[in-house]
């Protein structure tokens, strides 16, 4: 056998070249597929470190409006804000979430205005805002399903009030994203759409997040509303609500250990589907890096693409700036 020429079907002619592999690449990742996830402060000139977090801040409004018009600059137009309380405005209620204003929806009307071509994701649940840390109203350690839906549709109307185009309801109540429907239709807002986060896992992966917002669950954990990560056909029962609730999008959250889910959903439904490379996966791969053990780089990079290549069309991520700057080669 020392001539080879029995192998007529030899995969590496495709990777021989650069200009080769470029041709054939089959999915790639966009500035324009990414939406950045920010953190929102009360107060003036305002940043403050998320030590679990390296390069995210929690930024008072004014600096956010800076932060957001370099990511724009980067070639980004879409974006996910979320509060940052202090626990004196948190309550059992989320109360501080309807008032006009107050920080999230000052910060969504001050965005909206200064940038009214930008695609804004806000964020609806109760948890920035509770006082229990959890997403929906708490009874005798019970979350409560029905009774959280109003508190939901009322933060929704809100937010498309001060100028969202897509609320995301991000809480997994049973029924949200109809009530929430409903409730922008009657009040005229038909155009504001949802962005359902439809298999949001109860997963270790936020904690850097909660670090974030300081929202942590007061007690117990969020597995009665959040799923199993086990389960892949609970998220089709999922997506078969949302998208019959009037969903626009359907999100898997969080990404990479769901990219099977991604996969799924992609075939099964006409909608884009997004995903959340959520603040967990960030942090791996920051620390790992600082540490020398991976190139960040190239790391951030490959993830991107295997979310997109699992069938994802949008993605948020604490990556989307550091992703523009590296293709932008600045
Ligand atoms: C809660 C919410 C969470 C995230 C977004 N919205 C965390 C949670 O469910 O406790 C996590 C995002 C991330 O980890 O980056 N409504």
């Amino acid at each position: 056998m020392n001539n080879p020429s029995f192998l007529t079907r030899r995969p590496r002619r495709l990777r021989h070249s650069a200009a080769v592999r470029q041709l054939v690449t089959e999915n790639s990742v966009h500035v324009q597929d990414l939406v950045m996830p920010l953190f929102v402060m009360e107060g003036l000139n305002k940043q403050e470190v998320i030590s679990s977090m390296p390069q995210i801040f929690r930024l008072s409004i004014d600096r956010l409006l800076f932060e957001i018009e370099a990511c724009m600059t980067l070639g980004i137009t879409a974006f996910a804000p979320f509060p940052y309380l202090p626990d004196d405005k948190k309550d059992s209620l989320a109360s501080e979430s309807t008032k006009v204003n107050g920080l999230y929806l000052q910060a969504i009307q001050e965005i909206k205005k200064r940038f009214p071509e930008l695609c804004l994701f806000t964020d609806v649940a109760m948890d920035p805002y509770s006082s229990d840390g959890h997403d929906g109203l708490v009874k005798n350690g019970k979350i409560l399903n029905d009774e959280t839906l109003p508190i939901l549709s009322n933060m929704a109307l809100a937010q498309a009030q001060a100028g969202a185009d897509f609320v995301a309801p991000s809480d997994m109540m049973d029924g949200r994203v109809g009530h929430i429907r409903k409730t922008l239709d009657a009040a005229g807002y038909q155009n504001v759409g949802i962005m359902a986060y439809t298999a949001k896992y109860a997963s270790a992966f936020y904690g850097p997040f909660r670090d974030a917002l300081q929202s942590a669950p007061k007690f117990g954990d969020k597995k009665t509303y959040q799923m199993n990560p086990a389960n892949i056909k609970e998220a089709l029962v999922e997506a078969e609500l949302d998208y019959a609730e009037g969903a626009d999008f359907m999100m898997v959250k969080p990404a990479l250990s769901y990219l099977d889910v991604i996969r799924e959903l992609t075939q099964k439904y006409p909608l884009p589907i997004a995903a959340y490379n959520v603040s967990g996966e960030y942090a791996m791969v920051k620390a790992a890096a600082e540490r020398g053990w991976i190139d960040g780089e190239r790391v951030m990079q490959e993830i991107l693409l295997s979310i997109k290549r699992a069938g994802a069309s949008v993605i948020f991520t604490y990556f989307a700036k550091e992703w523009a700057v590296l293709q932008k080669g600045l």
